[in-house]
């Protein structure tokens, strides 16, 4: 039988758009597990909502998907928590050139950490290119509509967040 491959998708996910949405899914094509993953780091924490919350959003928006996508947090380096669930690989998104030198510095970091740990770099889908988590919470706050960039669930979150 085919050994089981996971993957860490990690992020702040603050709060999880469709673009991350649509990378889970491309990820799912390859792996039989994604395990998304928050990263927690409660000496800098100037994210909009809690890690419970951001749990919370997640796993509803994957409920569908069963055992194959997992919702979990940790504190500390990523690629201990990597080894910890048993990941071979760490999936990040590259939306434009301009993500690249920092997904490189990280992807050249965990490698000196662990070398055995290999980061994969999935393109998000065109209609996602310009969606970031930082904008969407702006656009919010702002009055501005975006419901085509995140699912109903979160929305209702985010509007939540904002009123008044
Ligand atoms: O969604 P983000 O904010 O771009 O995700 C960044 C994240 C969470 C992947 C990165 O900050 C991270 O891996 N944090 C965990 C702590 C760690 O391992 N730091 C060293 C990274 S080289």
């Amino acid at each position: 039988m085919a050994r089981t491959k996971i993957a860490v998708y990690p992020g702040s996910f603050d709060p999880i758009t469709n673009g991350h949405i649509d990378l889970v899914e491309r990820t799912l094509r390859v792996f039989n597990r994604v395990i998304v993953a928050i990263a927690s780091n409660p000496n800098k924490d100037d994210s909009l909502f809690s890690v419970n919350e951001r749990l919370e959003m997640i796993q509803q928006v994957f409920r569908a998907q069963g055992k194959r996508v997992q919702a979990d947090s940790f504190e500390g380096l990523l690629v201990d928590y990597a080894e910890k669930v048993g990941a071979g690989v760490i999936i990040r998104g590259l939306r434009a050139v301009s993500d690249f030198e920092y997904e490189f510095q990280m992807a050249m970091m965990n490698r000196e950490l662990r070398p055995k740990l290999e980061t994969l770099f999935m393109m998000t889908g065109e209609s996602y290119f310009y969606i970031s988590s930082r904008l969407v919470k702006e656009v919010v706050s702002l009055g501005g509509d975006v419901s085509a960039l995140v699912p109903k669930s979160v929305l209702k979150k985010l509007r939540e967040k904002f009123k008044g």
